[in-house]
């Protein structure tokens, strides 16, 4: 790697690379280590595949999205910022209206690291967290959707390394080391956060991990994109433009699970999920309880609904609110109050706080939002087949790890319950092992021929990129 010309051939970017010799020497060190990462922790046996993936090798209409069939470990993991905003302000908390920060501000350096470090470990985990899944895929399409995502986070991966190197000198190079030693679910070297040490153990998991775990990306991405420090906030709001593309595979994923169910269960009569599931789909009341499991482990992503580093994130400019600059207020919050749940006398009852304290929780309440209409999306589906099931985002205090309900054992409609009183009743609300058993039982092998769809999953509406259906997304050679 020496001229101008590697570098963007290799490395996509537009923050002249072939020119910061500092950057380089660094990213020289790390690549490699990150294409052993690769190659140990990537999709499992992918590695000569040509897959039909879709590459940014720049930030324009026609660059961010080039598609053609690469080979995984050839894909060239690029380094891209939005351009910036001429005359752009930090836009909220005690430093409002100062120019946005270009370099880091000394005071501020440990707790932007944390930031950079906590977003960045989330990217490599869902790759290893997803490193099987290519072997009992449910059709080339959803494979190569697959790959597409994990090359994706490979890319985040990158784009946090970048600011690392880039912003924070010598303990930037070593927590950028480190990202590529953790490993999510390890005893003694765990990924930082909880969502990201669970497995992702079949295809239904993994729709539910790209719908709800993804999505807390994309609020987390959101409220970076904020940032008064200028290259944070650039960077995540071009990873944004791929994390969309996430969750469509996770919606549409369960949206087309969901599908064939009420399908079968529509043509034959059925609702009994023993039934159901004799005939080789999966019926509701399992979804319901991955669906509560997934929801339940992404919400402790927000982290605690009353916190001071919250508090400190914002007051300081780092960290804003979701579309923070299109919220009419005053962007410092000093008196404001919200509400958080919380439990007092075995109830669950409301309570007001200083807003400051309380913006995880705001955050929270944004992606739930979200989310509910895209539960609302699946029953649509399902109301279409005349099927009387209904899918619910269980109560926010259930199953929940972290915050003002940690500790207690809250019911999905949100009775505050007796330890064993809920745990009598846990195999109806969360995945048992038998559930896992069962499910896994389905996804044997993979299917491997074009325009061909496992049983338990209907088709898509359409291909990627204009493609049809039964194109071969995947060349196994
Ligand atoms: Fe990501
Ligand atoms: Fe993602």
């Amino acid at each position: 790697m020496t001229s101008n010309i590697d570098y963007i051939d290799k490395i996509p970017n537009n923050v002249d690379l072939g020119r910061d010799r500092v950057l380089q020497r660094a990213l020289e060190h790390w690549q490699p280590a990150y294409m052993g990462w690769w190659y140990d922790m990537g999709p499992n046996e992918s590695h000569n595949y040509d897959v039909y993936l879709r590459t940014a090798i720049s930030v324009d209409a026609e660059g961010w999205a080039q598609f053609d069939y690469v080979k995984m470990p050839q894909y060239r993991w690029g380094i891209f910022l939005v351009p910036p905003t001429a005359g752009r302000e930090v836009n909220f908390g005690v430093n409002k209206g100062q120019p946005a920060w270009q370099d880091v501000p000394g005071e501020y350096r440990s707790m932007l690291r944390r930031i950079i470090v906590t977003q960045g470990d989330t990217e490599p985990a869902s790759v290893e967290q997803q490193r099987m899944l290519g072997m009992c895929a449910p059709s080339m399409y959803d494979l190569r959707n697959i790959y597409q995502v994990n090359v994706e986070e490979g890319r985040h991966l990158w784009a946090m390394v970048y600011l690392l190197h880039r912003y924070f000198g010598r303990d930037g190079r070593e927590e950028a080391e480190a990202l590529l030693d953790r490993r999510s679910g390890d005893a003694d070297n765990p990924r930082i956060l909880g969502a990201f040490n669970e497995p992702t153990p079949d295809w239904l998991a993994f729709y539910m991990f790209t719908f709800f775990t993804d999505r807390d990306g994309k609020f987390q991405l959101s409220s970076l994109a904020e940032s008064g420090f200028d290259p944070l906030a650039r960077t995540c709001r071009f990873m944004l433009t791929e994390e969309a593309h996430h969750m469509f595979v996770g919606e549409t994923g369960v949206g087309r699970i969901v599908e064939r169910t009420a399908q079968v269960m529509a043509e034959h009569h059925l609702e009994d999920p023993g039934q159901v599931r004799a005939l080789g789909v999966i019926d509701l009341q399992t979804i319901q309880r991955y669906l509560n499991f997934h929801y339940s482990v992404t919400l402790d992503l927000f982290g605690g609904d009353v916190s001071s580093n919250a508090a400190s994130y914002y007051t300081t400019g780092l960290k804003g609110r979701y579309e923070e600059t299109k919220i009419a207020d005053d962007h410092q919050l000093t008196d404001a109050t919200y509400k958080v749940g919380t439990v007092s006398n075995g109830r669950v009852i409301e309570e007001e706080i200083p807003a400051l304290n309380a913006l995880n929780e705001r955050l929270r309440d944004d992606y739930i939002g979200e989310v509910q209409a895209g539960v609302d999306r699946w029953n649509k589906v399902i109301e279409k087949h005349g099927v009387a099931f209904r899918l619910t985002l269980p109560h926010k205090g259930f199953h929940r790890e972290i915050g003002n309900y940690a500790g207690y054992h809250i019911s999905p409609d949100g009775e505050v319950m007796t330890e064993a009183g809920w745990n009598a009743r846990r195999d109806e609300w969360m995945p048992s092992a038998a559930d896992y058993t069962f499910v896994q039982a389905m996804m044997q092998g993979r299917v491997v021929e074009p325009g061909k769809f496992a049983n338990w999953i209907a088709p898509p509406r359409r291909g990627i990129h204009t493609k049809p259906i039964d194109f071969e997304y995947v060349r196994f050679n």
